[in-house]
């Protein structure tokens, strides 16, 4: 089996698409690969609802019945796919009825099913996450990265509770960084004071009513100051550095108001309470249509209805030079500066501004495929997927695992370059 990939789908409230999203956009990798689709709003049965063919085993097989994950996939049937295109689609639908455990999963609950998803078979794992912050939606998302974030220019306060969720991931990972057993205490170990102090400090960035330490970046300065060129230092840079975000614009109505409404406010939001240095990157639109809706409505997915394939005549050369200049618009090459200059390079290491950057990259777009309907939008945005997964770290984008805590501070941690030897076996 080849390399999985796992790409949550979530937003920051409720009602933006995510599961409209979910579904278009699993059927069109599965062009590309098998894709399994995983409903974790597991309370309302959304996925079930929306795709109209007869589910035979789901979670609470799963999870009451002894049944494997791979054995609860269920896929389209003649009806959906007469012509047999998304053979390589199915979806693993939550319980018929709300069961409680099952609906808010306990600790072992949580963990039998990520284990399960992560050896799930498939080349793509598509969850649809519930909406908002809580801890069955953060602790399905991998530690490195957030998915896709679906943003609509409808619901701004959707945009903005959608860095909240960027924001609650990598605060997540820094404080398994600063955690009581940590190893990386072993190498301040002389410092009890300044470790605790670190925590304090945290704790003070992520208090949106505390205004002493505003964002990642002042706190990233304040370890730089106290303990210069330090793995601990390096390590909390690079995890801000590292981190991408990538979102689809659902609902899209033309590039300014989703700028204005969407785009904008996200990146100001992020840049002002996280970090002025994590990537941003536009993976696509979905324009509003009553199709889509009505399709929701009838249980089929949207993308299953026939269609007049209008395709224009490009040739292989010009669709790369599309990706091309798509692509640099929406990745400039960031040299990271040096750590004790951070704070003064901040703002010249970045020739564009992120916003601009953003604008730009949304008008090209909209320039190239300003035409398409919706079954192009759900194809353009999942050849943006394949194109990141093939060109970025699966930390990045797409991970290849959901980590247990341990795992990921392991992975810091060798990432980290600390010469002491930590054993693992005492702090599990
Ligand atoms: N591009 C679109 N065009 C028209 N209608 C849409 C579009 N996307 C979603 N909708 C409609 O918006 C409503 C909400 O969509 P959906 O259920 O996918 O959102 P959600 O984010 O999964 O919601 P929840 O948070 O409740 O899980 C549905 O009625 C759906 O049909
Ligand atoms: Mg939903």
């Amino acid at each position: 089996m080849a390399i999985k990939r796992i790409i949550p789908i979530s937003s920051g409230k409720g009602g933006v698409g995510k599961t409209t999203f979910a579904i278009n956009f699993s059927l069109a990798l599965s062009r590309h690969g098998k894709t399994v689709l995983v409903d974790l709003d597991t309370g309302t049965s959304a996925i079930r609802n929306a795709i109209d063919v007869p589910v035979g085993k789901d979670l609470y097989h799963f999870f009451r019945k002894g049944a494997s994950l791979n054995e609860c996939v269920t896929p389209l049937d003649d009806k959906l796919d007469p012509q047999r295109q998304f053979r390589n689609f199915g979806f693993v639908a939550g319980p018929m009825h709300l069961i409680e455990e099952i609906t808010n999963f306990g600790a072992s609950h949580k963990a039998r099913l990520i284990e399960a998803i992560n050896t799930l078979d498939a080349d793509y794992v598509i969850l649809d996450m519930r909406a908002g912050l809580d801890s069955n939606v953060i602790d399905f998302l991998p530690f490195s990265n957030s998915g896709i974030l679906i943003f609509t220019p409808h619901l701004p306060s959707a945009t903005l509770a959608a860095s909240d969720i960027v924001k609650a991931i990598l605060f997540r990972k820094l404080r398994l960084i600063f955690t009581k057993d940590s190893p990386f205490f072993s190498t301040i170990a002389d410092r009890i004071d300044y470790w605790r102090l670190i925590n304090d400090l945290i704790d003070r960035v992520e208090d949106v009513y505390d205004s002493s330490v505003q964002n990642l970046d002042a706190f990233a300065t304040d370890l730089a100051e106290n303990l210069g060129d330090h793995p601990i230092t390096r390590t909390v840079q690079q995890t801000i550095d590292e981190f991408r975000v990538h979102y689809v614009l659902n609902l899209f109505n033309g590039v300014e108001d989703s700028f204005n409404t969407a785009v904008r406010p996200f990146v100001e939001n992020l840049t002002k309470n996280v970090s002025a240095h994590c990537g941003v990157t536009n993976l696509g639109w979905i324009t509003r249509s009553d199709a889509i809706h009505r399709a929701n409505c009838n249980k089929l997915p949207a993308i299953l209805l026939p269609h007049n394939v209008k395709k224009e005549k490009r040739d292989r050369a010009s669709q790369e030079l599309d990706d091309l200049r798509v692509s640099i618009g929406l990745e400039p090459t960031r040299k990271a500066a040096p750590v004790k200059a951070r704070g003064i390079a901040a703002k010249s290491d970045e020739q564009v501004d992120p916003l601009t950057r953003q604008l730009d990259v949304l008008k090209t777009m909209f320039e190239q495929k300003k035409n398409d309907d919706y079954f192009a939008n759900f194809d353009y945005a999942s050849q943006r997927a394949l194109f990141t997964m093939k060109t970025r770290r699966p930390s990045e984008f797409g991970d290849i695992r959901i980590y247990t805590p341990n795992e990921m501070l392991k992975t810091i941690f060798a990432k980290s370059n600390v010469p002491t030897a930590v054993d693992w076996e005492e702090l599990e």
